[in-house]
């Protein structure tokens, strides 16, 4: 899958930016598919709204019970002063999360096969567990910034093994909210500087090291065409500016660690008998 200089690139990097992964047909049914679950999706039945923003947060039962499930999560920005929508629901939403992969055919589809099996192989993922779908909306407007942050701190394992498979689904570019990553080389292999934990009937982020982020001259923007399929290490700070333009940002990501890893028990995300985490195949 991968060619040799790819890989080298991957090591050296952190990150690797692989165009026209995924057709325009594949991208338009995973696009009808999250359409119809927002479509299904009752807003009133609650109002748990999603933020990284914040160094710690207050994370309610609703997301703590969506590692097995699909859930909407709504933009920070989606509620009014009067705790009503601004805009109409289908463009409120922040996020679906995070099971989808395992539940929804349409989702399994686009998740799992042979390309995507042979690319966790050849970025050293042998035995490939997908924990984690998310399709994120970074609506139009309202879109919230993604401070930077590692994947790894979400995913904790001895060793560090977490890879994000990032697709868009749409361009992805300056104005509407693109991922941006550090300048240069090296920056999967700086320390983990946070954990996102189980506390409580929660999670709380805790710090780790002291390592500071990249200031914003240290950092590049991957401005990349729909069908782009982005993956980077786990230990790779990156971030995603506001979105304050007329146009949607669509991107799903899953999260892989690798079976000869040892899971956290302390990570957020656990799964029960009932739903086994699986790989590509
Ligand atoms: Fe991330």
């Amino acid at each position: 899958m991968l060619t040799e200089i790819q890989q080298q690139q991957y090591q050296r990097d952190g990150f690797l930016v692989l165009p026209a992964f995924k057709t325009p047909d594949e991208i338009a049914a995973l696009r009808k598919r999250a359409e119809a679950l927002v479509d299904a999706f009752e807003p009133d039945a609650v109002k748990s709204i999603f933020t990284t923003n914040e160094q710690s947060r207050h994370v309610d039962d609703y997301f703590m019970g969506s590692a097995d499930k699909m859930r909407c999560f709504f933009e920070e920005e989606a509620f009014g002063p009067d705790g009503e929508l601004r805009q109409a629901k289908a463009l409120s939403i922040n996020k679906i999360g995070h099971a989808m992969h395992d539940l929804d055919p349409v989702f399994e589809r686009f998740s799992r096969g042979p390309a995507l099996a042979a690319l966790a192989r050849d970025l050293g993922l042998a035995a490939p567990q997908v924990w984690q779908s998310m399709y994120i909306f970074k609506q139009p407007g309202i879109g919230g910034e993604v401070g930077w942050h590692q994947d790894a701190s979400f995913f904790e394992t001895t060793p560090i093994t977490v890879t994000t498979f990032w697709f868009a689904l749409e361009d992805a570019t300056l104005e509407n909210g693109c991922l941006w990553v550090p300048a240069g080389a090296g920056g999967h292999r700086t320390p983990l500087r946070e954990r996102f934990v189980k506390h409580g009937a929660g999670a709380r982020m805790e710090k780790l090291d002291a390592t500071p982020w990249p200031d914003a001259q240290g950092a590049v923007p991957l401005e990349v065409p729909a069908g782009t399929l982005v993956v980077f290490h786990g230990l790779l700070p990156h971030y995603s500016a506001a979105n304050r333009s007329a146009k949607s940002r669509h991107a799903y990501t899953l999260h892989v660690t690798d079976g000869g890893s040892e899971y956290s028990p302390a990570n957020w995300l656990q799964r029960g008998a009932g739903l086994p985490v699986r790989g590509f195949e």
